[in-house]
């Protein structure tokens, strides 16, 4: 996260995570050697898991929800390397490098069904525009869901998307998380159906 944020929107945003949870002062070294984001994480029991198994590994959490980031704040204990944002998840990654991102999550995000709610939706192409500036080449973008509608509006953009290139060979690619895929809270409910996972490749930049 940057030090000199340009956008005063965020100001505050920053300062208010900041005074609650301090980074660990390193002595000028990388801590970390990659950096994943994870959009709308809940209470963050799969940010929480992700950073305990990948310690070389910094997480960003973005989640607007108050009660969610306390969740997650009263469990932090023994993972230095995440780093959360309290607000929507557009605005840190307006604030992001080019090519800085290894990894995006977007598990189960709310699903908007309504046609008139769709623009809503956190997946929109504009959005998807900005997670390929962010993305490093070859970085993963995961999705799930268990809301059909939200599903085929996802699978229709980021098909027709130029970055961005699907990565199932078979259909167990799509209906089984990977081992390194923990469950979240929302998918633990399974309230529309069931859930569908996936896994698209930033395209390397021509
Ligand atoms: C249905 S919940 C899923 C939470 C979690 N990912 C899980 O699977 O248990 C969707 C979450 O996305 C968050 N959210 C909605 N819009 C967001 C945005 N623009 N940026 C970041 N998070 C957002 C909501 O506050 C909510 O916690």
């Amino acid at each position: 996260m940057r030090g000199d944020d340009p956008h005063p929107k965020n100001a505050s945003h920053f300062s208010s995570v900041r005074c609650r949870y301090r980074p660990p002062q390193g002595g000028g070294e990388s801590l970390v050697d990659d950096v994943w984001l994870e959009i709308g994480f809940g209470a963050g029991e799969h940010l929480l898991e992700q950073a305990r198994h990948h310690p070389r590994t910094g997480l960003i959490g973005a989640e607007p929800y108050e009660g969610g980031v306390a969740k997650l704040l009263a469990r932090l204990t023994g993972a230095e390397n995440i780093r959360i944002y309290e607000g929507d998840a557009r605005e840190i990654i307006e604030a992001l490098p080019d090519a800085s991102i290894g990894r995006v999550f977007i598990l189960f995000p709310d699903p908007w069904p309504k046609t008139r709610h769709h623009k809503r939706r956190f997946v929109q192409t504009q959005t998807l525009d900005a997670l390929a500036r962010v993305l490093k080449p070859g970085a993963e973008l995961r999705f799930a869901s268990d809301d059909a509608g939200y599903l085929a509006w996802t699978l229709e953009r980021l098909i027709a998307h130029p970055a961005f290139a699907w990565t199932a060979e078979r259909a167990s690619d799509w209906t089984m998380r990977s081992a390194d895929w923990p469950q979240t809270r929302y998918e633990a409910k399974a309230l529309h159906g069931p859930p569908v996972f996936l896994r698209f490749v930033r395209k390397p930049i021509l």
